[in-house]
């Protein structure tokens, strides 16, 4: 199997079964945004306890970058502290942005999204989750809406 065919496979299995999908119980604070481009929306329930990312949930529509990497996402956050988080969100966005090589990114699953730099329109996808979670990261309140820029 060629890499790019591996990047596909991981892509799609996280759209199909997506990880930690659904409503979370008791969230600290929950993020809705918008992909003003294509109107797909996110919603993404943290708790947030002791500086540290508890739980993580989300629900939304959307295309399968989109979902998988909200997928993805959910995995590689749950038990870090704020700071790795929000250190991780800009590792992501710099390797989808194609400003960060695939090699220093160090991602994981999650490099199997760095295809996307090519096609700037796909990037707001690849990042709709990981916006959505630095807004809650750095929010002092318990809701927040926007879109992602
Ligand atoms: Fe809407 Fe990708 S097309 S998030």
């Amino acid at each position: 199997m060629s890499l790019e065919a591996l990047y596909r496979e991981v892509i799609l299995d996280h759209y199909r079964s997506p990880r930690n999908k659904g409503r979370l119980e008791d969230p600290t604070v929950v993020v809705e945004l918008k992909n003003p481009v294509c109107g797909d929306e996110i919603a993404l329930y943290l708790k947030l306890d002791q500086g540290r990312v508890e739980a993580v949930r989300f629900e939304g529509r959307g295309c399968s970058i989109s979902q998988a990497s909200a997928s993805m996402m959910t995995q590689a956050i749950r038990g870090k502290s704020l700071e790795e988080a929000l250190e991780l969100v800009e590792r992501f966005k710099g390797m989808v942005r194609g400003e960060l090589a695939v090699e220093e990114a160090d991602l994981g699953d999650l490099e199997a999204l760095h295809g996307v730099s090519k096609f700037p329109v796909r990037i707001k996808c690849a990042v709709l989750a990981w916006e959505a979670l630095k807004k809650g990261l750095e929010s002092d309140e318990s809701r927040v809406t926007g879109e992602v820029e």
